[in-house]
């Protein structure tokens, strides 16, 4: 196990074997690249940070991707450049900067000469290149790019250029992405262009050894198997999930036995929630309505079910599901299926934050008691903090079709989604046993057909 900073890496030694080989390759003069790749939280960042610290005599240099600055042009190259410049005095910026590195002024020098990709981008990309030979000339270097699925494309560009001529250099880069993001192609790209230099390991989820053991070591006691399986279940081994899942229940006081099991399936951190909230900030807004859907209707559901209860048509519907599953939400099966159940929870967290909302205002607009189950009427809101399957059908308010077109439209669905629309899209399946009673009272009273 490796301590990065103050935490133990584990199951990691594998791709810091890789990585230690890759460094090595770049001390002797030959070049190298190590791509780490895997999903949101597995851990990439952790390992670029241990890479850092094998990096004994490399002078190292670090830049990360941002979705916010994706449209500023060569920024993750300035990140790793412009800090060296920043500190060198005038002799060195003229040795670095000698020869064809000249040309990377145009990217480099200070905001009066540099004209960033309105200039020749070859000429910049060249210049950039011998940029960073000149700075590997007094000792090896290590270009560490994190989340480079945010990369801007111009630097992105510069990786590539650099990669397929790493080869006689002591130069190392390592690269760490996403893959499913937006901009994950160009990274992943590297392997493509850059052959025989290119190492690449995919983070896999950690063990239940392992999550034995973070569980020990933040609970301070020898867990219960049962115990171990559950943490492992809702989080599937993502050191992220597992680590706030552990934050949550220690701040709890939990003690890991098998009795608590059942408190696990229970909670859900907000940091979840809120990264949860956040990957879907960045889909099309189809996405977030199946998700929900797919939240309150649970694990398992068929597409058909879920896009019925969202409104999407089915393409959209199945569109949205790839997006979800490239984002890490989704598994990319059907029927669909959240990828860790601590995700699904983070949603319906913040989905009944909104259904909360939704039903004061609804109580202030709707006069009339609860309008009756009638075709054409949605189910708005639940008043449970935290709406499931589960929640009883009292506490659903439905609102009928006049009203709901006449709702701002954050109230109308996809936002809506209850246990009703479930039993109504369900009840030929009888899971509730409400829902028959309720099928041969209401529904066939208020059912299209004997409507008119
Ligand atoms: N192998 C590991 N063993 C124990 N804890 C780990 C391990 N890998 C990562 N962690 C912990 O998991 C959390 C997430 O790790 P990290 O930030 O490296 O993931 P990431 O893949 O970079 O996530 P993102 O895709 O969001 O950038 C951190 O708190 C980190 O300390
Ligand atoms: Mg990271």
């Amino acid at each position: 196990m490796r301590v990065v900073g103050e935490t133990p890496l584990l199951e990691r030694e594998a791709e810091l074997a890789v990585a230690e080989r890759a460094l090595d390759a770049a001390r002797s003069g030959e070049g190298s690249i190590l791509l780490v790749e895997g999903p949101p939280g597995v851990g990439k960042t952790s390992v670029l940070a241990a890479v850092r610290e094998l990096a004994g005599g490399f002078r190292v240099l670090r830049a990360r991707g941002s979705e916010l600055e994706r449209e500023f042009l060569f920024g993750v190259v300035r990140q790793l450049f412009e800090p060296v410049l920043a500190g060198s005095s005038d002799a060195e910026r003229d040795q670095l900067l000698v020869g064809a590195a000249a040309l990377a002024e145009s990217v480099l020098g200070s905001p009066g000469t540099r004209n960033g990709a309105g200039g020749d981008m070859f000429a910049a990309l060249h210049g950039l290149y011998w940029f960073a030979v000149n700075l590997s000339e007094a000792r090896p270097l290590l270009l560490l790019v994190d989340d480079a699925h945010w990369a801007d494309p111009p630097s992105l560009r510069w990786l590539a250029y650099l990669g397929q001529r790493l080869e006689g250099l002591p130069v190392a880069l390592a690269v760490a992405a996403r893959p499913g993001e937006p901009g994950a192609e160009q990274a992943s790209a590297l392997e493509a262009v850059s052959g025989p230099l290119v190492e690449a390991v995919r983070l896999a989820p950690l063990t239940p050894e392992a999550t034995a053991h973070l569980v020990e070591q933040t609970l301070e006691e020898v867990p219960e198997e049962p115990f171990v399986a559950a943490c492992q279940r809702v989080s599937g081994g993502n050191p992220f999930l597992l680590g706030e899942l552990l934050d949550e229940l220690s701040r709890e006081g939990v003690a890991p036995s098998a009795a608590s099991g059942e408190i696990i399936e229970r909670l859900t951190p907000a940091r979840v929630s809120r990264v949860a909230v956040q990957r879907l900030r960045r889909l099309p807004p189809r996405c977030t309505a199946l998700a929900r859907a797919v939240a309150i209707l649970g694990d398992g559901v068929e597409l058909r079910t879920a896009a019925e209860l969202t409104g999407l048509g089915g393409e959209d519907a199945a569109a949205a599901a790839d997006e979800l599953a490239a984002a890490s939400l989704f598994e990319g099966s059907r029927p669909l299926r959240y990828l860790h159940p601590l995700l699904r929870a983070g949603v319906l967290d913040e989905l009944a934050a909104g259904e909360r909302a939704a039903l004061h205002a609804c109580a202030a607009q709707c006069s009339a008691p609860r309008a009756p189950h009638r075709s054409g009427s949605r189910c708005i809101c639940c008043t449970s903090s935290r709406a499931t399957s589960r929640t009883p059908r009292e506490h659903c308010v439905r609102l009928p079709a006049p009203r709901l077109r006449a709702a701002p439209p954050s109230w109308r669905p996809p936002t809506c989604a209850g246990h009703c629309a479930r039993a109504r899209l369900r009840s030929s399946r009888r899971r509730c046993a409400w829902n028959s009673a309720w099928r041969s009272s209401t529904a066939a009273r208020w059912s299209p057909r004997s409507t008119s």
